[in-house]
């Protein structure tokens, strides 16, 4: 099998650069994007929907290579060969997964430890949040040297393109770059990137910072957080900072930094959106929810996390039904959450506040023949949320702070029918690109919040129209796969001035 990445598009467009061509790529993510689970003693493979797994997957089916993740399902090992191998996906069979298999205390320490009770609240700005333990920054270390380890398993990291995402891997980079100095590396960073005050306030940010810096290229959502991310390497470490060009100089090696606003697969969303699966589980959505007969549909879509904002969407929900009453028995707003994180105390306050919210607001305006809001919280599949997108009137995308934000795309994506309107918080990535055509809301001001709803719900259809087909029109054109070709592409670049500055 070939596993070089040949489709990668040639930065002049035309001849092709030996460097690229042979190496193989390596993805690396915590998250798996098939995972082996025992259901009645049989192995079955589960792919999780959503999020990062599912808008990679795709690409390293086409494109081939490895894909190193954490092995989490509890069939995994068994359906795995003795490198902790299989090949996927299961129909096609394109690429290689190796698993690495944690024990307890690292998924204690590692994940939900540094990863999700330092590094997460400290890249969203929630400092307050932030729970640092020396056992925790261990682990961290650790796990990162073992998946160090495993992508030297696979074969010499010199001949690859080692592509690294999120936070779980700030040392990674570094570790393999101890070991095979001509490796090349790449990360890109799903969540945001704060301010140097605020990374301050993490004990190791130096490390942090050197372990990134062991990347070719480093990419964020925004050229805003790659702003941060400079301003935090200039103060921080004894480094050379070129802010236009996105340029670090340090250790002797030369980094760039870029903006690659991460997208989702609009044509196969605008498709899940008209097919007839999506009709079926409308049916069965209306069949299992109080959902409206006619009135107007609302809708959210969230992992159950302090950042997303939904107890603030359901303040300005509750001040709508208090304030304009003609949205009472008229306005059915659903909240579809999945469970996240539920070890870590603060996803379990957020769990208890939003169904007690909910709870109280329905007993509050609710009738006989009306429940204000509905909660999902069993899994739906893709096509009966593609289904719940294209009937809402509107959705709300409340977040606090978040790096991109792929309802937003996905919501608009899902506009087949008669064009709904996107409420967007100020506060997420996705805001840069919609922001113009969605309406605009603070989540932490309730009266806007809920004027900004009533306007949503209010606006002529030609007005809905011409908003909407201005933000399906950005969503399409800078779809996944425009991502993934301007990450490839800018990595191509730099193997190319590699290759002429090695040959001068
Ligand atoms: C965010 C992160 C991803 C992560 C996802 C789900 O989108 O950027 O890396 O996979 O949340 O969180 P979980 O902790 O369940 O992987």
């Amino acid at each position: 099998m070939d596993k070089s990445i040949g489709a990668t598009p040639k930065s002049n467009g035309s001849t092709s650069t030996k460097t690229f061509e042979n190496r193989e790529l390596v993805l690396v993510s915590n998250r798996e994007p098939y995972v082996h689970e025992y259901d009645d003693g049989e192995i079955q493979v589960v792919k999780p929907e959503g999020g990062l797994t599912s808008a990679l997957d795709p690409m390293m089916a086409s494109t081939g290579g490895t894909w190193v993740a954490w092995g989490s399902g509890d069939a995994d090992d068994e359906a795995s060969d003795g490198n902790g191998c299989v090949r996927v996906p299961p129909e096609s069979q394109s690429y290689e997964l190796k698993r690495v298999f944690l024990t307890d205390e690292q998924v204690t320490n590692y994940y939900y430890g540094y990863s999700n009770k330092v590094l997460w609240p400290l890249c969203h700005s929630d400092t307050a949040k932030m729970e640092t333990s020396a056992q925790f920054w261990r682990h961290y270390r650790e796990t990162n040297r073992q998946f160090a380890e495993a992508i030297r398993e696979q074969g010499d990291p010199s001949n690859a393109v080692i592509w690294f995402q999120d936070y779980h891997f700030a040392l990674a980079p570094r570790y393999v770059r101890e070991a095979s100095p001509d490796a090349f590396c790449m990360q890109f960073w799903h969540i945001p990137w704060p301010s140097w005050d605020v990374f301050q306030s993490c004990p190791q940010y130096e490390e942090l910072l050197d372990g990134l810096l062991a990347n070719d290229l480093l990419g964020f959502h925004l050229d805003q957080y790659c702003q941060n991310f400079l301003d935090c390497v200039s103060h921080a470490l004894d480094a050379e900072v070129d802010r236009e060009n996105g340029r670090i100089r340090y250790d002797g090696r030369t980094i760039r930094v870029a903006a690659f606003p991460l997208s989702i697969d609009a044509e196969e969303r605008t498709a899940l959106a008209r097919s007839a699966e999506a009709d079926e589980q409308w049916d069965s959505l209306r069949e299992s929810y109080p959902l409206p007969e006619d009135g107007q549909l609302v809708v959210g879509v969230d992992r159950l996390d302090y950042t997303k904002g939904i107890e603030q969407r359901l303040d300005a929900l509750e001040h709508l039904w208090e304030w304009y009453p003609e949205h009472r028995e008229q306005l059915t707003y659903v909240q579809k959450a999945s469970e996240s994180r539920s070890r870590i105390e603060e996803y379990q306050q957020v769990q208890t506040n939003v169904k007690q919210k909910i709870a109280r607001i329905n007993d509050r305006f609710g009738t006989e023949d009306w429940q204000p809001i509905v909660y999902v919280d069993d899994y739906l599949p893709l096509s009966a949320l593609a289904a719940l997108y294209r009937e809402a009137d509107v959705c709300l995308v409340s977040s606090l702070r978040d790096g991109m934000n792929l309802v937003a795309k996905e919501y608009v994506a899902s506009q087949v029918d008669e064009p709904g309107v996107l409420v967007l918080s100020e506060l997420v990535g996705a805001h840069e690109e919609l922001g113009e055509s969605a309406l605009t809301v603070h989540p932490n001001d309730t009266e806007a919040f809920a004027a900004t709803i009533q306007r949503a719900l209010a606006m002529e259809p030609s007005e809905r129209s011409s908003r909407m087909a201005t933000m399906r029109r950005q969503v399409e054109a800078n779809d996944i796969d425009a991502w993934k070709r301007n990450v490839l592409r800018q990595a191509n670049e730099i193997l190319e001035r590699e290759d002429e500055a090695a040959t001068a």
